[in-house]
């Protein structure tokens, strides 16, 4: 494939080699020297625009690690703020020789959009409320080495489902790699097409998930997204749907708690959950680097041959 835009196209195959190549990459950045040469005279472009912290850092530093050249965009202080469209921009930058395009946006489908007009590699680091493919990537490897597989494993996505592009490539890439899924939240927030045509379970008790469940892969509220009342407060989210260490003791097993971030704490994890032994949430950032540079290693040979 000359493109990432979403776990759905990808096999187990693909997969299975991204999460190989991902671990190799991480060996590498255990040594001194952290730096391969594979990306050198390669050009990539970060174009983010929506705001990020991890992703982006994380592109970049993979590019970097992998000896590409990086530029990076954000929309906010470009020529977008004037009235330039996506294609424009993107055409104006790819003419200036650039390999491989890195794309944050808030329409699902953007990415999409632009591998059908322009000539050059594109990953998807997040469109709208469709895929976030790197995340359910970077995921899936945290929960390969918390818990030595995937094949099997019983895990739950717990929260705003409607709004999350976690959710969707999370689910994508489970359902294909032989996990079990249930979604977890309040009815509001789980919609009609998660529940009848994809491959999970669907729960709205949050205890009676957790105590079925080895991982927990809890999602943000996404306030931004949401315009109309979802649910009655925060407050009483955070009662109905939040974790705490009470609700974690509770349980008759100690399950493993992911979240892709940035947290609300207090809203869907309280802090002690957060920053506890049972949270692998800085092992997923950690994860995320290995994964985006073999994600553009493979790409980048892919568009090679
Ligand atoms: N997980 C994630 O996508 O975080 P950022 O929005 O900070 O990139």
């Amino acid at each position: 494939t000359r493109h990432l835009l979403g776990i759905k196209d990808l096999s187990p195959n693909d997969i299975s080699l991204i999460l190989q190549t991902a671990e190799q990459f991480k060996e590498v950045l255990q040594r001194p020297v952290k730096k391969v040469p594979s990306l050198r005279d390669i050009v990539v472009v970060n174009l983010f625009f929506e705001n990020s912290t991890r992703t982006r850092i994380s592109f970049e530093l993979a590019e970097k690690r992998l000896s590409a050249d990086t530029v990076n965009f954000t929309a906010s202080a470009s020529s977008v703020s004037k009235g330039e469209t996506l294609l424009d921009t993107v055409n104006n930058i790819l003419s200036m020789k650039v390999d491989m395009v890195v794309m944050r946006h808030s329409a699902s489908g953007a990415p999409h959009f632009l591998a059908q007009h322009i000539p050059a590699a594109i990953i998807n680091a997040g469109d709208g409320i469709n895929e976030h493919p790197t995340q359910g990537l970077l995921d899936a490897l945290s929960i390969k080495q918390a818990t030595g597989g995937l094949e099997g494993k019983k895990v739950a996505i717990i929260g705003d489902i409607m709004h999350s592009r976690v959710a969707l490539s999370n689910i994508y890439l489970l359902n294909k790699m032989g996990a079990k899924v249930t979604v977890c939240g309040p009815p509001t927030l789980i919609p009609k097409y998660i529940r009848e045509a994809l491959n999970v379970e669907v729960s709205y008790d949050l205890k009676e998930t957790l105590e079925w469940c080895d991982v927990a892969n809890v999602l943000r509220i996404q306030l931004e997204r949401q315009n109309q009342v979802l649910f009655s407060s925060l407050r009483e989210y955070n009662l109905a749907y939040g974790i705490s260490r009470k609700l974690l003791d509770s349980l008759h097993k100690k399950i493993v708690i992911m979240h892709p971030g940035p947290i609300n704490r207090g809203v869907e994890l309280d802090s002690d959950v957060a920053d506890s032994k049972q949270s692998i949430i800085l092992q997923q950032v950690e994860n995320g680097v290995a994964v985006r540079m073999a994600v553009l290693y493979l790409l980048s040979n892919s568009n090679n041959n």
